[in-house]
Protein backbone atom coordinates (compact mmCIF):
# COMPACT_ATOMS: atom_id res chain seq x y z
CA UNK A 1 0.00 0.00 0.00
CA UNK A 2 0.64 3.97 -0.41
CA UNK A 3 1.40 6.65 2.01
CA UNK A 4 -2.09 7.84 1.88
CA UNK A 5 -4.29 4.84 0.55
CA UNK A 6 -7.31 3.63 2.66
CA UNK A 7 -7.82 0.10 3.19
CA UNK A 8 -10.74 -1.19 1.88
CA UNK A 9 -13.39 -4.94 1.81
CA UNK A 10 -12.58 -6.39 -0.93
CA UNK A 11 -14.94 -8.80 -2.52
CA UNK A 12 -15.80 -10.24 -6.34
CA UNK A 13 -14.10 -10.92 -9.08
CA UNK A 14 -11.21 -8.70 -9.51
CA UNK A 15 -10.13 -9.50 -5.49
CA UNK A 16 -7.70 -12.43 -6.35
CA UNK A 17 -9.09 -14.26 -2.95
CA UNK A 18 -8.03 -11.51 -0.68
CA UNK A 19 -10.96 -9.46 1.79
CA UNK A 20 -8.99 -6.24 1.90
CA UNK A 21 -7.33 -4.21 -0.60
CA UNK A 22 -5.64 -0.19 -0.34
CA UNK A 23 -6.14 2.64 -3.13
CA UNK A 24 -7.18 6.15 -2.97
CA UNK A 25 -10.87 5.26 -2.32
CA UNK A 26 -13.11 2.14 -1.60
CA UNK A 27 -16.25 1.46 -3.88
CA UNK A 28 -19.29 -0.69 -3.17
CA UNK A 29 -20.78 -1.14 -6.82
CA UNK A 30 -24.17 -2.95 -8.67
CA UNK A 31 -23.82 -4.22 -12.26
CA UNK A 32 -26.29 -5.97 -14.31
CA UNK A 33 -24.45 -8.80 -16.19
CA UNK A 34 -26.70 -11.26 -18.13
CA UNK A 35 -29.72 -10.04 -16.08
CA UNK A 36 -28.28 -11.02 -13.16
CA UNK A 37 -27.02 -8.12 -10.67
CA UNK A 38 -23.93 -8.22 -8.74
CA UNK A 39 -22.42 -6.58 -5.84
CA UNK A 40 -18.53 -5.83 -6.72
CA UNK A 41 -16.26 -3.72 -3.39
CA UNK A 42 -12.54 -3.23 -3.83
CA UNK A 43 -10.31 -0.22 -4.12
CA UNK A 44 -10.32 2.23 -6.61
CA UNK A 45 -6.32 3.16 -6.99
CA UNK A 46 -5.94 5.60 -9.95
CA UNK A 47 -7.42 9.46 -9.64
CA UNK A 48 -8.10 9.04 -13.29
CA UNK A 49 -10.61 6.27 -12.27
CA UNK A 50 -12.03 7.91 -9.37
CA UNK A 51 -12.66 10.62 -11.57
CA UNK A 52 -14.62 8.27 -13.90
CA UNK A 53 -16.11 5.98 -11.63
CA UNK A 54 -17.26 7.83 -8.61
CA UNK A 55 -17.80 11.17 -10.09
CA UNK A 56 -20.23 9.63 -12.55
CA UNK A 57 -21.81 7.01 -10.65
CA UNK A 58 -25.38 8.76 -10.54
CA UNK A 59 -25.54 8.44 -14.81
CA UNK A 60 -23.64 4.98 -15.49
CA UNK A 61 -25.11 1.88 -15.94
CA UNK A 62 -23.29 0.07 -12.71
CA UNK A 63 -24.38 1.81 -9.73
CA UNK A 64 -20.76 3.02 -7.46
CA UNK A 65 -20.90 4.45 -4.03
CA UNK A 66 -17.36 5.45 -3.37
CA UNK A 67 -15.77 6.45 0.11
CA UNK A 68 -12.49 7.32 1.80
CA UNK A 69 -12.52 5.99 5.06
CA UNK A 70 -10.74 2.47 6.24
CA UNK A 71 -13.11 0.07 5.61
CA UNK A 72 -15.72 2.22 4.77
CA UNK A 73 -17.60 -0.02 2.24
CA UNK A 74 -18.24 -2.86 4.47
CA UNK A 75 -21.56 -2.29 5.29
CA UNK A 76 -22.36 0.13 2.08
CA UNK A 77 -24.73 -2.19 0.01
CA UNK A 78 -25.30 -0.35 -3.88
CA UNK A 79 -29.31 -1.07 -4.46
CA UNK A 80 -31.27 -0.51 -7.68
CA UNK A 81 -32.80 3.10 -7.65
CA UNK A 82 -36.24 3.25 -7.84
CA UNK A 83 -37.31 4.79 -10.61
CA UNK A 84 -39.60 8.16 -9.97
CA UNK A 85 -43.43 8.04 -11.58
CA UNK A 86 -44.75 5.18 -13.91
CA UNK A 87 -42.66 2.14 -14.13
CA UNK A 88 -45.37 0.11 -16.23
CA UNK A 89 -44.42 -3.87 -17.02
CA UNK A 90 -46.06 -4.68 -20.41
CA UNK A 91 -48.84 -6.75 -18.70
CA UNK A 92 -49.81 -3.54 -16.91
CA UNK A 93 -49.79 -0.94 -19.78
CA UNK A 94 -52.28 -4.33 -21.70
CA UNK A 95 -54.36 -4.29 -18.93
CA UNK A 96 -54.75 -0.91 -18.27
CA UNK A 97 -54.94 0.70 -21.88
CA UNK A 98 -55.41 -1.85 -24.51
CA UNK A 99 -57.61 -4.07 -23.00
CA UNK A 100 -60.76 -1.53 -22.06
CA UNK A 101 -60.10 0.03 -25.99
CA UNK A 102 -60.08 -3.66 -27.32
CA UNK A 103 -63.23 -3.75 -24.73
CA UNK A 104 -64.80 -0.53 -26.45
CA UNK A 105 -64.58 -1.22 -30.11
CA UNK A 106 -65.98 -4.69 -29.31
CA UNK A 107 -69.12 -2.96 -28.00
CA UNK A 108 -69.75 -0.84 -30.75
CA UNK A 109 -69.33 -3.56 -33.26
CA UNK A 110 -72.11 -5.42 -31.34
CA UNK A 111 -74.38 -2.49 -30.91
CA UNK A 112 -74.07 -1.85 -34.44
CA UNK A 113 -74.67 -5.29 -35.22
CA UNK A 114 -77.70 -5.12 -32.73
CA UNK A 115 -79.43 -2.05 -34.19
CA UNK A 116 -78.75 -3.58 -38.04
CA UNK A 117 -80.61 -6.63 -36.51
CA UNK A 118 -83.59 -4.47 -35.23
CA UNK A 119 -83.47 -2.37 -38.16
CA UNK A 120 -83.53 -5.27 -40.58
CA UNK A 121 -86.69 -6.90 -38.34
CA UNK A 122 -88.63 -3.84 -38.69
CA UNK A 123 -88.70 -3.46 -42.00
CA UNK A 124 -89.07 -7.12 -42.28
CA UNK A 125 -91.85 -6.86 -40.12
CA UNK A 126 -93.84 -4.07 -42.16
CA UNK A 127 -93.05 -5.41 -45.39
CA UNK A 128 -94.14 -8.45 -44.03
CA UNK A 129 -97.65 -6.76 -42.40
CA UNK A 130 -98.26 -5.27 -45.84
CA UNK A 131 -98.03 -8.30 -48.00
CA UNK A 132 -100.06 -10.56 -45.70
CA UNK A 133 -102.00 -7.96 -43.59
CA UNK A 134 -100.63 -9.01 -40.48
CA UNK A 135 -98.06 -9.84 -37.91
CA UNK A 136 -99.27 -12.97 -37.12
CA UNK A 137 -101.50 -16.02 -39.31
CA UNK A 138 -103.56 -16.43 -36.74
CA UNK A 139 -105.14 -12.86 -36.76
CA UNK A 140 -104.69 -13.12 -40.92
CA UNK A 141 -108.13 -13.93 -41.34
CA UNK A 142 -110.01 -12.28 -39.26
CA UNK A 143 -108.69 -8.69 -39.76
CA UNK A 144 -108.18 -9.33 -43.56
CA UNK A 145 -111.85 -9.72 -43.54
CA UNK A 146 -113.34 -7.41 -40.88
CA UNK A 147 -114.91 -3.75 -41.12
CA UNK A 148 -113.67 -2.02 -38.35
CA UNK A 149 -117.12 -1.75 -36.59
CA UNK A 150 -117.08 -5.67 -36.22
CA UNK A 151 -113.49 -5.59 -34.86
CA UNK A 152 -114.21 -2.91 -32.30
CA UNK A 153 -117.93 -4.66 -31.51
CA UNK A 154 -116.02 -7.79 -31.03
CA UNK A 155 -113.49 -6.32 -29.07
CA UNK A 156 -115.77 -4.72 -26.55
CA UNK A 157 -116.27 -8.12 -25.19
CA UNK A 158 -112.94 -8.88 -25.03
CA UNK A 159 -110.63 -6.29 -23.52
CA UNK A 160 -110.81 -3.74 -21.18
CA UNK A 161 -110.41 -0.73 -22.83
CA UNK A 162 -111.84 0.95 -25.88
CA UNK A 163 -109.49 -0.92 -28.34
CA UNK A 164 -108.62 -4.11 -30.31
CA UNK A 165 -106.77 -6.76 -28.95
CA UNK A 166 -102.70 -5.14 -29.30
CA UNK A 167 -101.70 -6.92 -32.12
CA UNK A 168 -104.66 -6.10 -34.30
CA UNK A 169 -104.19 -3.18 -33.36
CA UNK A 170 -100.49 -3.20 -34.64
CA UNK A 171 -101.88 -5.12 -37.85
CA UNK A 172 -104.48 -2.19 -38.67
CA UNK A 173 -102.31 0.05 -37.71
CA UNK A 174 -99.62 -1.30 -40.67
CA UNK A 175 -102.04 -1.82 -43.00
CA UNK A 176 -103.23 1.72 -43.53
CA UNK A 177 -102.05 4.12 -46.22
CA UNK A 178 -101.81 7.62 -45.53
CA UNK A 179 -104.13 9.70 -48.08
CA UNK A 180 -104.25 13.71 -47.47
CA UNK A 181 -102.71 15.66 -44.15
CA UNK A 182 -105.63 17.24 -42.82
CA UNK A 183 -104.06 19.18 -39.94
CA UNK A 184 -101.01 20.16 -38.65
CA UNK A 185 -99.38 21.64 -35.43
CA UNK A 186 -97.15 21.67 -32.30
CA UNK A 187 -98.82 18.44 -31.81
CA UNK A 188 -97.81 16.99 -34.93
CA UNK A 189 -99.92 15.85 -37.57
CA UNK A 190 -103.14 14.69 -38.45
CA UNK A 191 -103.79 12.67 -41.94
CA UNK A 192 -106.42 11.12 -43.41
CA UNK A 193 -105.46 7.22 -43.87
CA UNK A 194 -107.49 4.58 -45.69
CA UNK A 195 -107.91 1.01 -44.39
CA UNK A 196 -109.75 -1.53 -46.24
CA UNK A 197 -111.79 0.99 -47.89
CA UNK A 198 -112.28 2.42 -44.99
CA UNK A 199 -111.32 6.14 -43.97
CA UNK A 200 -109.73 6.24 -40.32
CA UNK A 201 -107.84 9.32 -38.84
CA UNK A 202 -103.94 8.91 -37.89
CA UNK A 203 -102.45 11.66 -35.68
CA UNK A 204 -98.70 11.20 -35.85
CA UNK A 205 -97.36 12.76 -32.87
CA UNK A 206 -94.26 14.84 -33.11
CA UNK A 207 -91.59 13.21 -30.80
CA UNK A 208 -91.31 16.45 -28.46
CA UNK A 209 -95.53 15.40 -27.27
CA UNK A 210 -94.32 11.22 -27.01
CA UNK A 211 -95.90 11.62 -23.18
CA UNK A 212 -99.39 12.97 -25.05
CA UNK A 213 -99.15 9.55 -27.19
CA UNK A 214 -98.80 7.74 -24.04
CA UNK A 215 -100.81 8.98 -21.60
CA UNK A 216 -104.01 9.07 -24.69
CA UNK A 217 -102.89 5.26 -25.50
CA UNK A 218 -103.28 4.38 -21.76
CA UNK A 219 -106.53 5.84 -21.14
CA UNK A 220 -108.07 4.28 -24.23
CA UNK A 221 -106.51 0.84 -24.03
CA UNK A 222 -107.49 0.31 -19.55
CA UNK A 223 -110.63 2.90 -19.55
CA UNK A 224 -113.80 1.40 -21.82
CA UNK A 225 -114.74 4.72 -23.57
CA UNK A 226 -116.79 4.49 -25.93
CA UNK A 227 -119.59 7.15 -26.06
CA UNK A 228 -120.85 9.28 -29.19
CA UNK A 229 -119.36 12.36 -27.96
CA UNK A 230 -115.67 10.99 -27.55
CA UNK A 231 -113.59 10.13 -30.27
CA UNK A 232 -113.92 6.66 -30.97
CA UNK A 233 -110.23 5.07 -30.42
CA UNK A 234 -109.31 2.19 -33.31
CA UNK A 235 -105.95 1.75 -32.48
CA UNK A 236 -102.25 2.98 -30.82
CA UNK A 237 -98.93 1.90 -32.89
CA UNK A 238 -95.26 2.36 -32.32
CA UNK A 239 -93.11 1.93 -35.23
CA UNK A 240 -89.23 2.38 -35.54
CA UNK A 241 -88.81 4.10 -38.58
CA UNK A 242 -85.20 5.66 -40.01
CA UNK A 243 -83.87 5.10 -36.62
CA UNK A 244 -86.78 7.22 -35.11
CA UNK A 245 -89.81 6.32 -33.01
CA UNK A 246 -93.27 7.25 -34.80
CA UNK A 247 -95.86 7.30 -32.61
CA UNK A 248 -99.68 6.84 -34.03
CA UNK A 249 -102.86 7.39 -32.77
CA UNK A 250 -105.54 5.95 -35.11
CA UNK A 251 -109.33 7.04 -34.20
CA UNK A 252 -112.72 7.47 -36.77
CA UNK A 253 -112.07 9.77 -38.99
CA UNK A 254 -114.48 12.69 -39.08
CA UNK A 255 -114.64 14.91 -42.61
CA UNK A 256 -116.23 17.74 -41.31
CA UNK A 257 -112.88 18.30 -39.14
CA UNK A 258 -112.48 20.28 -35.98
CA UNK A 259 -115.28 22.60 -34.35
CA UNK A 260 -112.52 25.55 -34.98
CA UNK A 261 -112.65 24.66 -38.57
CA UNK A 262 -115.84 24.34 -39.17
CA UNK A 263 -116.47 27.56 -37.42
CA UNK A 264 -114.39 29.64 -39.97
CA UNK A 265 -116.73 28.31 -42.61
CA UNK A 266 -120.33 27.57 -41.20
CA UNK A 267 -123.13 29.38 -39.63
CA UNK A 268 -125.33 27.88 -37.77
CA UNK A 269 -129.30 28.05 -37.06
CA UNK A 270 -130.30 28.10 -33.23
CA UNK A 271 -131.04 24.71 -33.01
CA UNK A 272 -127.69 23.57 -35.07
CA UNK A 273 -126.55 25.58 -31.57
CA UNK A 274 -128.18 23.63 -29.20
CA UNK A 275 -127.06 20.59 -30.81
CA UNK A 276 -123.84 21.29 -30.60
CA UNK A 277 -123.68 22.47 -27.60
CA UNK A 278 -125.41 19.30 -26.52
CA UNK A 279 -123.85 16.74 -27.74
CA UNK A 280 -120.18 18.42 -26.34
CA UNK A 281 -121.98 18.78 -22.66
CA UNK A 282 -122.83 15.05 -23.25
CA UNK A 283 -119.51 13.96 -24.22
CA UNK A 284 -117.91 15.61 -20.84
CA UNK A 285 -120.87 14.77 -18.83
CA UNK A 286 -119.70 11.21 -19.64
CA UNK A 287 -115.77 11.96 -19.14
CA UNK A 288 -116.60 13.29 -15.72
CA UNK A 289 -118.86 10.95 -14.72
CA UNK A 290 -117.23 8.08 -12.32
CA UNK A 291 -119.11 4.48 -13.42
CA UNK A 292 -119.17 1.68 -11.07
CA UNK A 293 -118.87 -2.22 -12.33
CA UNK A 294 -117.22 -4.26 -14.90
CA UNK A 295 -117.90 -2.24 -17.50
CA UNK A 296 -117.67 1.26 -15.86
CA UNK A 297 -115.10 3.54 -16.20
CA UNK A 298 -113.13 6.34 -14.19
CA UNK A 299 -113.76 9.88 -13.88
CA UNK A 300 -111.57 11.51 -16.23
CA UNK A 301 -111.09 15.48 -16.74
CA UNK A 302 -109.73 16.66 -20.43
CA UNK A 303 -107.66 19.49 -19.35
CA UNK A 304 -107.42 20.85 -22.79
CA UNK A 305 -110.98 21.20 -24.16
CA UNK A 306 -111.36 23.98 -26.91
CA UNK A 307 -112.86 23.79 -30.33
CA UNK A 308 -109.52 22.62 -32.13
CA UNK A 309 -110.12 19.58 -29.62
CA UNK A 310 -113.50 18.80 -30.82
CA UNK A 311 -114.77 17.46 -34.07
CA UNK A 312 -118.06 17.94 -36.20
CA UNK A 313 -120.16 14.84 -37.01
CA UNK A 314 -122.02 14.48 -40.07
CA UNK A 315 -125.01 14.52 -37.98
CA UNK A 316 -124.69 17.79 -36.47
CA UNK A 317 -123.52 16.09 -33.06
CA UNK A 318 -119.92 16.87 -32.12
CA UNK A 319 -117.00 14.27 -30.48
CA UNK A 320 -114.32 15.44 -28.14
CA UNK A 321 -110.84 14.39 -28.92
CA UNK A 322 -107.02 14.52 -27.46
CA UNK A 323 -106.93 13.00 -24.67
CA UNK A 324 -103.01 13.11 -23.74
CA UNK A 325 -103.33 15.45 -20.92
CA UNK A 326 -106.31 13.98 -19.24
CA UNK A 327 -106.47 13.11 -15.04
CA UNK A 328 -108.76 9.77 -13.86
CA UNK A 329 -109.86 9.91 -10.30
CA UNK A 330 -110.66 6.55 -8.42
CA UNK A 331 -113.34 6.82 -5.96
CA UNK A 332 -113.07 3.70 -4.14
CA UNK A 333 -109.49 3.72 -4.09
CA UNK A 334 -109.43 8.00 -3.42
CA UNK A 335 -106.72 7.70 -6.56
CA UNK A 336 -105.98 10.59 -8.61
CA UNK A 337 -103.97 9.25 -11.80
CA UNK A 338 -102.39 12.84 -13.37
CA UNK A 339 -100.11 10.81 -15.08
CA UNK A 340 -96.23 12.58 -16.01
CA UNK A 341 -97.06 14.88 -19.07
CA UNK A 342 -95.46 17.71 -18.61
CA UNK A 343 -97.78 19.89 -20.67
CA UNK A 344 -99.90 22.26 -19.71
CA UNK A 345 -103.23 23.16 -21.03
CA UNK A 346 -103.77 25.70 -23.86
CA UNK A 347 -103.34 29.54 -22.95
CA UNK A 348 -106.13 31.14 -24.27
CA UNK A 349 -108.23 28.27 -22.27
CA UNK A 350 -106.85 28.71 -19.51
CA UNK A 351 -109.18 29.36 -16.11
CA UNK A 352 -108.07 31.64 -13.16
CA UNK A 353 -106.83 29.25 -10.87
CA UNK A 354 -104.50 27.85 -13.09
CA UNK A 355 -103.16 31.01 -14.40
CA UNK A 356 -102.93 32.68 -10.88
CA UNK A 357 -101.56 28.71 -9.73
CA UNK A 358 -104.24 28.76 -6.65
CA UNK A 359 -105.52 25.21 -8.22
CA UNK A 360 -105.92 22.59 -5.93
CA UNK A 361 -103.96 20.45 -7.85
CA UNK A 362 -104.60 17.43 -5.40
CA UNK A 363 -108.00 17.44 -5.68
CA UNK A 364 -109.89 16.03 -8.86
CA UNK A 365 -112.55 18.49 -8.59
CA UNK A 366 -110.72 21.03 -9.47
CA UNK A 367 -109.77 19.66 -13.11
CA UNK A 368 -113.45 19.54 -13.98
CA UNK A 369 -114.19 22.52 -12.91
CA UNK A 370 -111.00 24.01 -15.08
CA UNK A 371 -112.85 22.01 -17.99
CA UNK A 372 -115.76 23.95 -17.23
CA UNK A 373 -114.02 27.06 -17.52
CA UNK A 374 -112.85 26.00 -20.98
CA UNK A 375 -116.72 24.41 -21.69
CA UNK A 376 -117.84 27.91 -21.28
CA UNK A 377 -115.43 29.77 -23.89
CA UNK A 378 -116.42 27.12 -26.51
CA UNK A 379 -120.21 27.93 -25.98
CA UNK A 380 -119.33 31.59 -26.54
CA UNK A 381 -117.26 30.68 -30.02
CA UNK A 382 -120.67 28.65 -31.12
CA UNK A 383 -122.93 31.33 -30.23
CA UNK A 384 -121.09 33.87 -32.26
CA UNK A 385 -121.68 31.75 -35.37
CA UNK A 386 -125.10 31.35 -34.25
CA UNK A 387 -127.37 33.19 -36.64
CA UNK A 388 -130.63 35.51 -34.80
CA UNK A 389 -132.12 38.85 -35.57
CA UNK A 390 -130.76 37.81 -39.13
CA UNK A 391 -127.33 38.87 -37.39
CA UNK A 392 -124.26 36.74 -36.95
CA UNK A 393 -120.45 37.66 -36.18
CA UNK A 394 -117.02 36.54 -37.54
CA UNK A 395 -114.93 33.53 -36.16
CA UNK A 396 -113.37 35.12 -33.79
CA UNK A 397 -111.23 32.87 -30.49
CA UNK A 398 -111.74 33.51 -26.82
CA UNK A 399 -110.27 37.13 -25.68
CA UNK A 400 -109.66 37.75 -29.45
CA UNK A 401 -109.97 41.47 -28.72
CA UNK A 402 -107.78 41.64 -25.35
CA UNK A 403 -104.55 39.16 -26.60
CA UNK A 404 -102.45 38.45 -29.37
CA UNK A 405 -102.61 35.03 -31.51
CA UNK A 406 -100.12 33.53 -29.71
CA UNK A 407 -100.92 35.28 -26.06
CA UNK A 408 -97.80 34.52 -23.08
CA UNK A 409 -99.31 33.52 -19.79
CA UNK A 410 -98.62 36.62 -18.49
CA UNK A 411 -100.95 38.41 -20.64
CA UNK A 412 -103.61 35.79 -20.24
CA UNK A 413 -102.98 36.42 -16.07
CA UNK A 414 -103.62 40.33 -16.77
CA UNK A 415 -106.47 39.96 -18.25
CA UNK A 416 -108.33 36.72 -16.48
CA UNK A 417 -107.10 36.99 -13.18
CA UNK A 418 -106.07 40.96 -12.58
CA UNK A 419 -108.51 42.59 -14.79
CA UNK A 420 -111.34 39.65 -14.79
CA UNK A 421 -112.17 40.31 -17.98
CA UNK A 422 -115.01 37.48 -19.33
CA UNK A 423 -115.85 37.72 -23.46
CA UNK A 424 -118.59 39.60 -24.62
CA UNK A 425 -121.95 39.06 -24.67
CA UNK A 426 -123.84 40.44 -27.19
CA UNK A 427 -127.15 41.91 -27.12
CA UNK A 428 -128.89 39.63 -30.46
CA UNK A 429 -128.36 36.96 -28.51
CA UNK A 430 -131.27 37.91 -25.99
CA UNK A 431 -133.55 38.16 -29.37
CA UNK A 432 -133.08 33.69 -29.31
CA UNK A 433 -134.60 31.54 -26.05
CA UNK A 434 -131.78 28.78 -26.86
CA UNK A 435 -128.91 31.57 -27.26
CA UNK A 436 -130.61 33.29 -23.88
CA UNK A 437 -130.23 30.17 -22.27
CA UNK A 438 -126.70 29.49 -23.67
CA UNK A 439 -125.67 33.15 -22.73
CA UNK A 440 -127.07 31.95 -18.83
CA UNK A 441 -124.78 28.61 -19.15
CA UNK A 442 -121.80 30.35 -20.46
CA UNK A 443 -122.19 32.86 -17.29
CA UNK A 444 -122.37 30.36 -14.99
CA UNK A 445 -118.87 28.40 -16.35
CA UNK A 446 -116.95 31.40 -16.19
CA UNK A 447 -117.39 32.56 -12.14
CA UNK A 448 -113.63 33.33 -10.57
CA UNK A 449 -114.54 30.66 -8.10
CA UNK A 450 -114.28 27.54 -9.22
CA UNK A 451 -116.81 25.59 -7.34
CA UNK A 452 -119.51 28.35 -7.65
CA UNK A 453 -119.25 26.61 -11.69
CA UNK A 454 -121.94 24.56 -13.14
CA UNK A 455 -121.00 20.63 -13.51
CA UNK A 456 -121.24 19.20 -17.00
CA UNK A 457 -124.33 17.25 -15.63
CA UNK A 458 -126.16 20.03 -14.82
CA UNK A 459 -125.62 21.21 -18.30
CA UNK A 460 -126.50 18.52 -19.84
CA UNK A 461 -129.53 18.56 -18.44
CA UNK A 462 -130.67 22.02 -18.98
CA UNK A 463 -130.13 21.72 -22.66
CA UNK A 464 -131.73 18.69 -22.77
CA UNK A 465 -134.76 20.02 -21.13
CA UNK A 466 -133.96 23.09 -23.54
CA UNK A 467 -133.90 20.26 -26.70
CA UNK A 468 -137.36 18.54 -25.55
CA UNK A 469 -138.99 22.04 -25.48
CA UNK A 470 -138.47 23.11 -28.78
CA UNK A 471 -139.25 20.01 -30.42
CA UNK A 472 -142.24 20.42 -28.56
CA UNK A 473 -143.14 23.18 -30.32
CA UNK A 474 -142.05 22.28 -33.38
CA UNK A 475 -144.66 19.41 -32.95
CA UNK A 476 -147.21 21.67 -31.78
CA UNK A 477 -146.55 23.72 -35.35
N1 LIG B 1 -108.61 16.37 -37.16
C1 LIG B 1 -108.15 15.92 -36.00
N2 LIG B 1 -108.69 14.76 -35.72
C2 LIG B 1 -109.49 14.43 -36.73
C3 LIG B 1 -110.33 13.34 -37.00
N3 LIG B 1 -110.44 12.33 -36.15
N4 LIG B 1 -111.05 13.35 -38.12
C4 LIG B 1 -110.93 14.37 -38.94
N5 LIG B 1 -110.17 15.42 -38.77
C5 LIG B 1 -109.45 15.46 -37.66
Amino acid sequence: SCTGDVECVCEGFSCNGDQHCFGLQCFSSLSVENGMALQHKGCIVGSEEVAVRCKNSQTVDSLVHCCQETLCNMNVTVEMPMVEGPNYSVTTLTIVIVAPVIVLILSGVAIMIFRCIHHHQMEHLTAHDAEYGTIDGLIASNVGESTLADLLDHSCTSGSGSGLPFLVQRTVARQITLSECVGKGRYGEVWRGQWQGESVAVKIFSSRDEKSWFRETEIYNTVLLRHENILGFIASDMTSRNSSTQLWLITHFHEMGSLYDYLQLSMLDASACLRMALSIASGLAHLHVEIFGTQGKPAIAHRDLKSKNILVKKNGQCCIADLGLAVMHFQDTNELDVGNNPKVGTKRYMAPEVLDDSIQTDCFESYKRVDIWAFGLVLWEIARRTISNGIVEDYKPPFHDVVSSDPSFEDMKKVICIDQQRPNILNRWFSDPTLTLIVKLMKECWYQNPSARLTALRIKKTLTKMDHSLDKIKEDI
